[in-house]
């Protein structure tokens, strides 16, 4: 099989732990903490990046192996990632930066770089769009960057692209890959959230209200306290563990808090409560604690992978069993075993699931 050849915009913590993790990995070729080794017959080892692009001063004009480290990023080093010639440009603003975070990202003074150019220079195949909820305009504009230079997109934000039909239409017929929105990660709140819905349904209890809440360290958390920015990514997370109820019940999931000295991690608090048999009253209240960044890196790392599946195959247009599989708001929300069974068919041969 071929390489991968990825272009990330955004080169804040989620872009630091995929990329450490990448080399990591390949370092050390060790598959603990993955979900699959292999997955659309790739390996993480088959990944290179190639372009990276984001509007911070700090990150702008430097190697990719430094910007990951540069503040205001603050996911931990926990890989020292070698040179990777691969300097970090200048991408367009746009409403990449909120009102809540604007003080924490320094935009830089140079001039936003030609994008299209860039990543046909680089001969960038597949681009993950890593820029902050709330990035709307910037994510499109990213989305059409890619478009234009023959990529496939992978929306990592909640920004509405892939579910748009207009998006997944103009990827169709430009017979590029098109997966999203808003990554579910490997082992966060919304998929625990899901699992546990889904594990008591099967069991026969009867749900009758559920919250799950959390309080972050990243500069994510901030910008999600922003309302309109927080507010959306609460619909979107709600929406994600409303789908594993087969009834409506009140439901409740977002980030509510952020504490700076928590830096990376994630403290979130779930609760249920509902019935079983004959009636008897059941009450679950759990807290998890978990570091952001790789929770998203590690669902990102078969994203990618099963983007490039779906280039070999000359598939376009919006990759459904991907996006049932990685993110929060695919086109076609699904309970977590309809979506594992898609991705199985999906994949065939060649892969771990
Ligand atoms: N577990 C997770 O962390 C997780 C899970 C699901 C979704 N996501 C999504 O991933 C995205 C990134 O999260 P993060 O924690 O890495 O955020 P972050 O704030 O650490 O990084 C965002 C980066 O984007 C840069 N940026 C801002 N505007 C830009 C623009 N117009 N062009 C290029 N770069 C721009 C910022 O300078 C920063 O480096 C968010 O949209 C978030 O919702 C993350």
């Amino acid at each position: 099989m071929g390489r991968i050849n990825v272009a990330v915009v955004g080169v804040g913590n989620c872009c630091s732990a995929l990329v450490q993790g990448v080399y990591a990995y390949k370092d050390r070729g060790e598959v603990v903490g993955l979900m699959n080794e292999v997955f659309g017959g790739y390996t993480l080892a088959d990944i290179d990046f190639v372009a990276a692009f984001d509007v911070d001063a700090r990150k702008v004009g430097r190697d990719l192996s430094e910007a990951i480290f540069a503040e205001p990023n603050c996911y931990d080093k926990v890989y020292s990632v070698p040179k990777t010639d691969v300097i970090v440009k200048m991408g367009e603003v746009m409403d990449g930066v909120g009102e809540y975070i604007s003080e924490h990202v320094k935009v830089s003074e140079e001039k936003p770089v030609d994008v299209v150019k860039e990543l046909r220079d680089a001969g960038a195949e597949v681009v993950v769009n890593l820029v902050p909820t709330g990035g709307v305009e910037a994510s499109r504009w990213y989305a059409e960057q890619a478009l234009k230079a023959g990529c496939a997109f992978i929306n990592a934000t909640p920004a509405e692209i892939a579910i748009s039909g207009e998006w997944a239409s103009r990827f169709q017929s430009a017979n590029l890959p098109l997966v999203g929105d808003d990554v579910m990660d490997q082992a966060g709140a919304t998929v625990l959230h899901k699992a546990l819905l889904e594990f008591l349904v099967r069991r026969g209890v009867r749900v009758e209200e559920t919250y799950q809440l959390d309080i972050g360290g990243g500069l994510e958390a901030l910008n999600t306290l922003q309302k309109d920015r927080g507010d959306f990514k609460r619909r979107v997370k709600t929406s994600a563990v409303k789908a594993s109820l087969p009834y409506d019940v009140p439901v409740v999931a977002g980030t509510t808090d952020y504490i700076s000295f928590m830096r990376n991690s994630r403290a979130s608090y779930f609760w249920v409560k509902g019935s079983y048999f004959n009636g008897a009253p059941i009450k679950i209240d759990i807290f998890m604690n978990t570091v952001d960044a790789p929770n998203a890196a590690g669902i990102l790392v078969d994203v990618i992978r099963g983007v490039k599946l779906a280039m070999d195959r000359r598939m376009g247009g919006v990759i459904l069993p991907l996006c049932a599989y990685g993110f929060k708001r695919p086109p076609t929300l699904m309970k977590i075993a309809d979506a594992e069974k898609f991705i199985a068919e999906f994949l065939g041969d060649g892969s771990d699931h």
